[in-house]
């Protein structure tokens, strides 16, 4: 048994998506059909379509931030019912795993098909005339329905707005909890965020609700400024348009280095400086940008050595079924602002436009619908 269902296919790295009807396989055990109401273009979508990405799988579904609601429940769920709203998670939760145990949202269960766009069971539900179509993050949320694994999807709570919410399923979150639980950033520090889109705007809205004292943010675009500064930068540097390295500059102005900064840019050089913009003794520095290919990161030891930290943020350690509908509750109670990252909204028609304006940084977040 399959369903149609209205698509965004990338057949070939380095093409634009093709709209199209897919044949959609109902779920097979432990596994759900969601009808996605709700999708926004992110950056590892573009990034995986650019063909740079050497483990990008076509011809696939690609998506992985969106809301929908489940239609179609394979034998043995049990954590979700036919009718439920739910955030798809590209980092599922099984809550078995080591990781799972230990609270981390690095979930290993079914970490090796889905690395292979495929369902548990080693084989994908999407297909094109009768060829297959891969799966994409485990959630390929550029189909009007889908197939995930059920421990691949987080119950939204009743009453949430779910256009917004589907913001949460991935950038939003990211910089929000990049500050928040990666950083433990504590209230009245200093800051630096290096990269003023999606994560960035989220990180520096999480530093505001925290008091930093000062938040600076770094572009090499200065159309930046404005949005940064509304959301709650205290500063704003144009890389590009000072004569000194950046991580010196910023040691300059703060006298000694921030306390924390925050990487959303995927160049390996500006996650060097960003380590190197912190304080002598107690600087931290997260990296939240997805770097291409086989390029390293460097600094001389003597930065660590110094009483520096390097580390690392996926998803901002947020842990998807468990974590996540807090931080929706939190929306809800007008903690956390997503309007603000809504750009435009459009149909799955002009999912290539939305690609274009998420490539060139002139978009933040599309919301995407399927009519
Ligand atoms: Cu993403």
């Amino acid at each position: 048994m399959s369903i149609k269902s209205k698509a965004a296919v990338a057949f070939e790295p380095g093409k634009p998506l093709e709209i199209v009807e897919i044949d959609v396989e109902e779920p097979k055990a432990h596994e759900v059909m969601v009808k996605i109401d709700f999708t926004s273009v992110c950056h590892t979508d573009v990034y995986t379509l650019s063909g740079n990405d050497p483990s990008g799988i076509f011809p696939a579904v690609l998506g992985h931030e969106a809301t929908g609601t489940v239609v179609q429940i394979g034998e043995g769920v049990t954590s979700v019912e036919v009718g439920d709203k739910v955030v798809p998670l590209w980092k599922p939760e099984c809550g078995e795993c080591e990781y799972c145990k230990k609270g981390l949202n690095f979930c290993s269960a079914i970490s090796e098909t889905q690395g292979k766009g495929v369902m548990p069971d080693g084989t994908p539900r999407f297909s094109y005339k009768g060829e297959p179509i891969y799966h994409f993050m485990g959630t390929s949320t550029f189909s009007e329905y889908t197939v995930l694994a059920d421990i691949s999807v987080s119950k939204i709570p009743e009453g949430a707005e779910m256009d917004k919410v589907a913001l949460l399923g991935c950038g939003v979150t990211t910089g929000l909890g990049a500050v928040k639980n990666d950083a433990d950033f504590q209230e009245g520090s200093t800051a630096a965020v290096f990269g003023i889109g999606t994560l960035g705007l989220a990180s520096i809205q999480m530093l505001k609700e925290l008091n930093a004292s000062r938040i600076i943010a770094i572009d090499i675009d200065n159309n930046k400024e404005a949005i940064a500064r509304e959301f709650g930068a205290t500063d704003f540097i144009n890389s590009n348009e000072i004569d000194q390295p950046i991580q010196e500059y910023i040691v300059d102005m703060t006298n000694g280095g921030v306390d924390y900064s925050f990487v959303c840019v995927g160049h390996t050089g500006t996650m060097n400086a960003g380590l190197e913009a912190t304080h002598k003794g107690w600087g931290l520095s997260v990296i939240m940008g997805v770097a291409s290919g086989q390029d390293k990161i460097s600094t001389r030891p003597f930065q660590l050595i110094t009483g520096r930290t390097w580390k690392g943020s996926s998803f901002g350690g947020v842990t998807g079924r468990t974590e996540l509908p807090e931080i929706i509750k939190a929306h809800m109670e007008g903690k956390i602002d997503l309007d603000r990252f809504i750009t435009h909204r459009m149909t799955i028609d002009d999912i290539n436009e939305a690609i274009e304006l998420q490539n060139k940084g002139e978009s933040l977040r599309d919301i995407i619908t399927f009519s």
